[in-house]
């Protein structure tokens, strides 16, 4: 199915709070990674600037700038207003307010366009949708990251799910996943079915971390 942009709706979120949602470690900071779902994150941008090592994934990448500054322009009142009307559902504390949010996630979108023409010449930004093969070896990238993409859209359902880290495996020696609830903030239902598809031939943890937005979700999972 081709990938449409006016059904998307681009949210992106800072290296700061990237390290907080996988736990990265100044030596994880130091490894090759790999973002699938990146989106118009700022993480690319900002690890990029401080000499580290990202490649980020995502369809959005197929279109241009101004197609995704549109885009944002389109959705953003509508991510706010929802947010606002399920504000009990967010903890208020690093992010204090709806302003505050708005703040943040708009800083962090315009660094990622200032950004991401540069970044696609530079092989940083690279269109792909998962679960499709992508062109790199196996095991070229230390860990492969998804934040809000996978457990979250639990929708697409397990096959999509295990094809897509399985993709994530072959390219990395470990996965990384936060959150792990759906859009509702319950935990993730395919869950338990992903543990279980793993658990004999992968090492497979449910690992608290320092980030809680969403409530209950502060835990990632990872499997290597
Ligand atoms: C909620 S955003 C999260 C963006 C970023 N990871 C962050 O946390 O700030 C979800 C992203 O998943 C991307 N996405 C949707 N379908 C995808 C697919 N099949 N494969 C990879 N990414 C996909 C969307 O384009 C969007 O950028």
């Amino acid at each position: 199915m081709t990938f449409k942009l006016n059904t998307t709706v681009p949210w992106g979120r800072t290296l700061e709070e990237y390290v907080k949602m996988f736990s990265l470690s100044d030596t994880d900071l130091d490894k090759k990674l790999i973002g699938f779902g990146d989106g118009p994150a700022s993480f690319n941008q900002e690890m990029t600037s401080n000499g580290k090592s990202v490649v980020s994934l995502d369809p959005i990448y197929q279109f241009s700038e101004n197609e995704i500054r549109e885009r944002i322009e389109e959705t953003r009142d509508i991510v706010l207003e929802q947010t606002k009307y399920n504000q009990e559902k967010f903890v208020w504390s690093t992010i204090k307010d709806l302003d505050d949010l708005e703040d943040i996630r708009m800083d962090a979108m315009n660094t990622f366009l200032e950004d991401f023409e540069e970044g696609k010449s530079d092989r940083r930004y690279i269109s792909h949708e998962l679960p499709a093969k992508t062109y790199f070896l196996d095991k070229d990238f230390d860990i492969a990251l998804s934040s809000h993409f996978l457990l979250l859209y639990s929708d697409l359902g397990l096959d999509f799910h295990i094809q897509a880290i399985n993709e994530m495996l072959r390219v990395a020696e470990e996965v990384r996943i936060f959150p792990i609830v759906n859009l509702n903030g319950e935990r993730t239902e395919l869950l338990d079915d992903i543990i279980k598809n793993y658990a004999g031939k992968n090492m497979v943890l449910l690992q608290k971390v320092e980030y809680e937005f969403q409530k209950g979700a502060n835990e990632m999972l990872v499997i290597k």
